[in-house]
């Protein structure tokens, strides 16, 4: 009965294979060697026992005196434990963590020593290998000047600075650290209490994202992103914020005229559009009906005048004709009247009808709307493609354009494909000097839509723009 847990022990020492459990007489001399000794070590127990335990230690430790010390020491005080290389037979090292017991039997008498080894070679591998890119983290956070990272304590005080946010913010490390961050901010934020409200936050969200002005110690103002976390250590205590601000004033500005140019941009083509139809109405309603009276009036002249004196009125009356013919053709270029009474395809079909042929084009216009585009939308595509399909006449050599129109994303994606010869302008950024295509993709944005050219030489010109069925929707 008495045994039986103590044999029990027995067969769980010998079989364990994960730590070397081994006994040492009071000499240090091996007296018993378990599986895990000889999976860690390499001796069977037929080699090692008998032997003294400095055959572990590298040469460098056994000139030290180190197996005698550690033997010393686990006598005087109980027990010792030490990390370190250690020899295997074949002479490799490995990372040792050791426990030294001493060992008494009951009557008090000292009986040796008991030896827990532990391979910790990759235990030891990781944390180095931890460590270092900790280490590389850290230098990373330091360097990086293109944010400001900073930590600050619980209640906001600023405990690290990188040299993102001297660059930023205009402090050293040696001036800021140990101050409150609301430094950072304007005198009105402080009033509202913003800084403590957002530290509020993060920690009741984890995560406070904000963007506004903050103050460079020199008290000027930045447009600042700032991202503020909340940091707790691996017991889940609270150990303060991390805090991450870019400089966004460039930005800012750059939205700022970008915004404002489109709205001017869209400004001037509706003026345009607006000028064109009424010039259009004016020369049809006015200009060319009176033209057209007059027509009917030199008919009825010529009628009634005398032979020879007829064919000056007929040819005055032609050529009259001629200049109304002219003015219409000139009435429809401006404002196609077909886009304000049939629609953006039937424009479109005139459009093709009339110029393609003469410019010895052969075309197809394919469509599968399921969604009649806006008024805005149906002119700005129509002149987008006019002047698409005047390039291609200008510059393609192409022999036959395609022309499609479909509905996609709550708005007309259209595409005008020649097969001339290409160019190298491309992408969505014409350059400076070619106004056609940046009037395109200026009319596309300014209708919160979107324009591409693609092209490459002698493989045909593809121009692809997107407008939105309703101002608010998204490309
Ligand atoms: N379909 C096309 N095929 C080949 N080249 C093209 C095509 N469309 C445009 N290009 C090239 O892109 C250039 C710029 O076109 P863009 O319309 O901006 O200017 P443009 O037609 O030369 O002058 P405009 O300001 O009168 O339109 C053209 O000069 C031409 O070289
Ligand atoms: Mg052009």
């Amino acid at each position: 009965m008495d045994d039986s847990p103590r044999e029990d022990l027995g067969l769980l020492v010998r079989g364990v294979l994960d730590y070397a459990i081994l006994m040492l007489d009071t000499s240090g001399h091996i007296i018993s060697w378990n599986a895990g000794a000889e999976r860690i070590k390499g001796w069977r127990a037929d080699e090692i026992i008998g032997q003294h335990f400095s055959v572990f230690y590298p040469p460098e430790d056994i000139a030290a005196g180190k197996p005698e010390r550690e033997l010393e020491t686990a006598l005087a005080e109980g027990r010792l434990e030490d990390e370190g290389w250690r020899l295997r037979k074949d002479g490799t090292r490995f990372w040792a963590n050791v426990v030294i017991t001493t060992l008494y039997d009951d009557a008090g008498r000292h009986r040796g020593f008991g030896k827990v080894t532990r391979d910790m070679t990759e235990r030891r591998a990781a944390e180095q290998a931890l460590r270092e890119s900790e280490e590389r983290f850290r230098l990373i956070v330091q360097d990086v000047v293109d944010y400001g990272i900073f930590m600050l304590d619980t209640s906001g005080h600023i405990i690290s600075w990188n040299a993102g946010a001297e660059r930023i913010k205009g402090w050293r490390a040696d001036e800021i650290i140990g101050q409150h961050f609301s430094v950072f901010y304007p005198a009105v934020d402080i009033i509202a209490r913003k800084p403590e409200r957002e530290l509020e936050t993060a920690l009741a969200e984890g995560r406070l994202e904000d963007e506004g002005w903050r103050i460079r110690k020199d008290g000027t103002r930045f447009w600042a992103n700032v991202v503020i976390t909340a940091l707790y250590d691996d017991a889940g205590r609270h150990r303060g914020f991390g805090k991450v601000t870019r400089d966004m004033t460039e930005r800012r500005t750059a939205e700022r005229t970008l915004g404002e140019r489109r709205r001017l941009v869209g400004h001037l083509v509706d003026a345009q559009e607006v000028e064109r139809r009424r010039i259009a109405w004016d020369v049809h309603d006015d200009s060319i009906q009176s033209m057209v009276a007059v027509g009917m009036r030199l008919q009825l002249l010529a009628d009634r005048l005398p032979e020879e004196h007829r064919e000056g009125v007929r040819a005055l009356d032609e050529s009259v004709r001629a200049a109304v013919g002219r003015l219409r053709t000139l009435v429809s270029r401006l404002r196609p009247p077909d886009l304000d009474r049939h629609g953006l395809v039937v424009a479109l079909t005139g459009h093709l009808e009339e110029s393609l042929p003469a410019w010895g084009l052969d075309y197809t216009l394919r469509h599968d709307l399921t969604a009649e585009p806006t008024s805005e939308a149906a002119v700005t595509g129509y002149r987008i493609c006019q002047e698409a399909l005047t390039n291609v006449h200008k510059h393609a050599r192409a022999s036959r354009v395609e022309v499609s129109l479909s509905t996609v994303d709550k708005g007309t994606l259209f595409r005008v494909t020649d097969d001339g010869v290409g160019t190298a302008v491309t992408g969505t950024d014409p350059g400076r000097d070619h106004f056609g295509l940046i009037e395109m993709r200026e009319r596309a944005e300014a209708a919160h839509g979107w324009w591409s050219l693609a092209s490459s030489p002698g493989a045909g010109t593809t121009v692809e723009f997107w407008l939105p069925s309703a101002p608010d929707a998204q490309p």
